[in-house]
């Protein structure tokens, strides 16, 4: 069972993978997103070649620092534009999103090559063109087998919290209870192949652990390669804007925003969430 399902969730997401290639093709360069400073667009760096880089492409005034955003994609592709909508987009709204794999690349990643991800950011924030990249705030999620990868590194104590999306452990089936961090879950509904996991490591998590837990019923894909990355897409940037620059207008979205939404929500411990 728990083999079938981690199949399952490797073989979902190569397809959606290859789905819009196009569409990648056509933003590729003039970027995208809804920000204030948009448009968020990609490259990659020498330094970090087997991931993509998403910013911002005004740079914000007064000195904002970027908090970042470690991404897995799904099926652990390493495919550094799988869910590029969505992370162009939290690029535009002032944040550093790194997602793992080049552009076009290939093979899959693994929690390894996410906590690579951190390391980099921790040793270029502040320096030649990451001078305003704050590694002092770093959510790490990801879509389906992405998500594995983000509560793998949960543990780590550069890590501020995490986002588990159409995801939940397939190993280590308790170790939720043992998280001491905010989480975000983002869950497609009782259709979702991941649905009973994310479920469980909710009802997981011990007291005084902050987090929401949405619903929508739109199966495993979400909404990541909709415009912005879609409904599921304005749950996890309105979770950066309030854990990482204390937006309020983002924070009330997870009281009485998402109602319009049409999520299903439970929520643990929210009101004990402080901002970084
Ligand atoms: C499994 O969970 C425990 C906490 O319950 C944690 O200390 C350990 O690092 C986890 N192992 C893996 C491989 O994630
Ligand atoms: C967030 O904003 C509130 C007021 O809206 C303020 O009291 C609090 O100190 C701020 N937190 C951080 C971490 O900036």
């Amino acid at each position: 069972m728990k083999h079938t399902l981690a199949l399952a969730l490797m073989a979902f997401s190569l397809d959606a993978a290859t789905a819009s290639p196009l569409n990648v093709e056509a933003r590729q360069g003039a970027g995208s997103g809804a920000g204030p400073y948009a448009p968020g667009t990609y490259k990659t760096d020498s330094s970090l070649q087997s991931h993509t880089i998403y910013y911002p492409t005004k740079t914000p005034a007064n000195n904002e620092k970027l908090p970042v955003l470690i991404w897995g994609n799904g099926g652990c592709s390493n495919v550094g534009t799988s869910n590029s909508a969505l992370l162009q987009n939290i690029a535009s709204y002032g944040f550093l999103a790194v997602a793992e794999g080049a552009p076009s690349g290939g093979g899959t990643s693994n929690s390894a090559s996410m906590k690579a991800a951190v390391d980099w950011v921790t040793k270029t924030a502040g320096t030649g063109a990451y001078a305003n990249v704050d590694a002092s705030k770093i959510m790490a999620a990801g879509f389906s087998c992405g998500g594995t990868e983000a509560m793998d590194n949960v543990w780590d104590s550069r890590v501020d919290t995490i986002g588990v999306i159409s995801s939940g452990l397939l190993s280590n089936y308790t170790a939720a209870s043992q998280w001491r961090k905010p989480v975000l879950f983002v869950l497609g509904g009782s259709s979702d192949i991941a649905y009973q996991n994310g479920e469980r490591d909710f009802k997981n998590l011990a007291a005084g652990v902050p987090s929401w837990k949405g619903n929508i019923n739109v199966g495993h894909g979400g909404t990541l390669n909709n415009a912005n990355g879609g409904t599921f897409g304005k749950a996890i940037l309105n979770w950066l804007l309030w854990t990482f620059k204390n937006d309020t207008t983002a924070a009330s979205y997870f009281t009485s925003g998402y109602k319009a939404d049409n999520w299903q929500v439970e929520t643990h411990d929210l009101d004990q969430l402080k901002p970084f």
